[in-house]
């Protein structure tokens, strides 16, 4: 059901709240945390994740007097509730009496409760419970006033390799391939004699002596990520019985490798995203964007929502720092001017016991004479002023092509190097594009639902495989009029892990006009680059980790290897097809003059995307008609408007935008500030302004 957060929103406004456990806490906290919600600007909470055994201390014993109390005191104080179905966590009563309830490791350990997320997702015992319990809470409060969306599970990434789970990935193999015949020629079983005579011989890739089958290991990730969904499915399909039409949704975590959340998105009815970024990476705020991407690519191109986040330290991590409220501030803003309509976090009340009880939450543990919570409650009164973002487009002109497939197959053992690793890839692209003042969606290339021609600019970084297909569709995106980017080691196997036989990138060299006979490890220091292209000539940049014995077959060679093993290769080359270009960067290329920004940088002037940088940790985005800006680093900055303006949506360019209040005059939002649309503004560290043009 498209449009599931926007039913939320119309009514709500930005969503702001988080998780709420009242299972850990008395009345008495209850009343005083509704109390300090309400000051907050709390709005939404999610309520009972892990709440199964408060709710079934017993097979079939319930209890839910304290819940309907809570749901009720929400409801009186208006604030509304995502409900979850407590599944998450299965009670002890569960894995005591049906032991193959419990998941089993690759290497056969079982895993025992007293943790939390214990269940094999095979299991009849869980899923049965699991149904049973759901449907108790659906049929209790569907018609509850204060519940408004529904959170199946959590975070769902359970992994099992016991024999149940074997028994469903051959019936899942059964429904892919047909015959042992078709199996045994997908999965190339005549390698080290592997061949299937019989189903019952297949199994999940369990500790072995050596390598598994690449074919297999892809199989049995698409089967878990499947088998994941139809549990979620069985969720919500109970939900559905009792409530015909609030969303259900629950909540994916970014680039997670558990699940392919392109094979989810049909059935989430919100796009829900928990994220953690590390305030010690340097990259935190860069890589916090992109995540904040893939959340609005899986929306395709709309609203999402932040589900989790910390309001300061996690405390998961070996050394958790803590976030300031000024720093938090700008990664809810950043995640709004991405496209997100809500800032939920783990938790609304900071934890006393249990693992968790150093995790931050909106409600320190010290209370609400607290930086932090003080925090929480500004921002809260912001984003009620913001309320005009709803539903907004984020403006945007470029994709990066990244899909799960290629992820999971890259990252399989046995490849010409283990460290080209394609998630860091794929950040260090987009650390170039977020430098350089680019918005990009983060889709998937294997998708057919993908409409690649609504981007100027196509970047493949980390595309490993190819199928023909998907191919074909980037052929004809160039052909027609599109730029592309082409990464390192791209295109080199299919759907299962096989290499494409022929010079490389075997399904698409003729539309880079380059092909490459050779993957080649570079040696540590890495290789000298020499660029000689028209307009390039001069600059000088390293190539690491990988390069392709590549030659040129017809694309104007920008850039070749000059020592090394590849010494007189081509390393950068551009090339027409049909009316679009493509670029081809076959290494890990670093500056500082010669680096992968330089290339990036002339394949956006290529493709007439214009650059928004502002200068060092100040990011500027455009959302429908409204600028933020944001510092993210701690020192001073300034925001040139004029430049900032002259990269926004052409109804902001041309001034065509209609009002009585002329567009080259910006609103500050939050401080009612007008301001000259050539002026330019100092930010303070951290500092995140949100200006309107038009009549805000
Ligand atoms: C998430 C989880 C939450 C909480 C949080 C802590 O993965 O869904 O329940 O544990 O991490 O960061
Ligand atoms: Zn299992």
């Amino acid at each position: 059901m498209a449009g599931g957060l926007a039913r939320l929103t119309d009514e709500l406004g930005i969503l702001y709240g988080g998780d709420y456990n009242p299972e850990q806490w008395d009345r008495e906290v209850w009343r005083e945390d509704v109390a300090l919600m309400r000051e907050a600007g709390v709005n939404l909470v999610t309520v009972g994740v892990f709440s199964w055994s408060h709710l079934e201390p017993r097979p079939g014993e319930y209890r839910f007097a304290w819940l309907d109390e809570v749901l009720d005191l929400l409801h009186d104080a208006g604030i509304a509730v995502d409900l979850a179905t407590p599944v998450a966590s299965p009670p002890p009563w569960l894995g005591h009496r049906h032991p193959e309830s419990l998941p089993t490791t690759a290497d056969g350990t079982v895993l025992s409760y007293g943790s939390r997320n214990q269940f094999c997702p095979s299991s009849d015992a869980y899923r049965t419970a699991a149904v049973a319990i759901a449907e108790q809470v659906a049929a209790r409060y569907a018609r509850h006033p204060a519940v408004r969306m529904w959170h199946a599970g959590n975070e769902y990434g359970q992994v099992c390799f016991c024999d149940r789970c074997a028994e469903r990935f051959r019936d899942w193999l059964r429904a892919r391939y047909g015959t042992l015949d078709d199996l045994n020629a997908a999965w190339a079983t005549a390698v080290w004699s592997q061949e299937y005579g019989d189903w019952a011989e297949i199994l999940p890739p369990r500790v072995a002596p050596y390598h598994h089958n690449p074919a297999q290991e892809l199989d049995f990730r698409r089967f878990g990520s499947d088998l994941l969904l139809d549990l979620y499915r069985e969720q919500k399909a109970v939900v559905r019985r009792h409530d015909r039409d609030r969303p259900v949704t629950t909540n994916l975590m970014g680039f997670f490798g558990g699940i392919d959340p392109h094979d989810w998105r049909a059935d989430l009815d919100v796009v829900a995203d928990d994220a953690y970024p590390d305030p010690a990476s340097p990259d935190a705020a860069a890589d916090a964007a992109l995540v904040n991407h893939l959340a609005r690519g899986l929306a395709g191109g709309g609203s999402w929502l932040r589900m989790e986040q910390a309001a300061s330290a996690v405390s998961w991590r070996e050394h958790n720092l803590t976030k300031s409220p000024e720093r938090l501030r700008t990664e809810v803003l950043q995640a709004l001017a991405h496209g997100c309509d809500g800032a939920l976090f783990f938790q609304w009340r900071q934890a006393r016991s249990g693992p968790e009880r150093f995790h931050s939450a909106m409600l320190p543990v010290a209370g609400a004479d607290t930086a932090v919570h003080q925090g929480v409650r500004s921002l809260g009164a912001e984003l009620r002023a913001l309320r005009g973002l709803v539903g907004e487009p984020v403006h945007r002109r470029v994709a990066l092509l990244w899909d799960w497939t290629s992820w999971w197959a890259a990252t399989q053992v046995a490849l010409p190097t283990a460290r080209l690793d394609p998630l860091a890839t794929l950040q260090a692209w987009h650390r170039e594009l977020w430098r350089l003042g680019v918005v990009a969606d983060v889709v998937p290339a294997d998708r057919a639902d993908v409409a690649l021609h609504d981007y100027d600019l196509v970047l493949a970084p980390a595309q490993y495989v190819l199928d023909n297909d998907s191919a074909a569709r980037l052929d004809a995106y160039v052909a027609g009029g599109g730029h592309l980017v082409w990464g390192p080691f791209g295109g080199v196997a299919d759907g299962l892990s096989h290499l494409h036989a022929g010079r490389s990138p075997a399904p698409l060299r003729h539309v880079l006009g380059v092909s490459a006979e050779e993957w080649v490890p570079l040696p540590d220091g890495g290789s000298a680059v020499a660029w000689s292209g028209a307009g390039v000539e001069g600059l000088r940049g390293t190539a690491a980790t990988l390069g392709e014995r590549t030659r040129s077959d017809g694309a104007d060679v920008l850039a070749t290897y000059d020592d090394g093993p590849l010494a007189g290769c081509v390393a950068v080359a551009r090339h027409a097809h049909g009316s679009g270009r493509t670029w081809y960067v076959g290494t890990a290329l670093a500056g500082p003059a010669g680096g992968l920004g330089d290339v990036l940088r002339a394949a956006l002037d290529d493709a007439g995307v214009p650059l928004g940088g502002q200068g060092p940790g100040v990011e500027t985005v455009w959302r429908g008609g409204v600028l933020v800006a944001i510092n993210h680093a701690d020192r001073a900055a300034t925001l040139d408007l004029a430049a900032a303006r002259a990269v926004g949506p052409a109804a902001v360019r041309d001034a065509t935008v209609p009002t009585d209040v002329p567009t080259d005059v910006l609103t500050d939002l939050l401080t009612g500030a007008r301001h000259d649309g050539s002026a330019t503004l100092p930010l303070a560290p951290y500092d995140v302004v949100v200006l309107a043009t038009g009549r805000p």
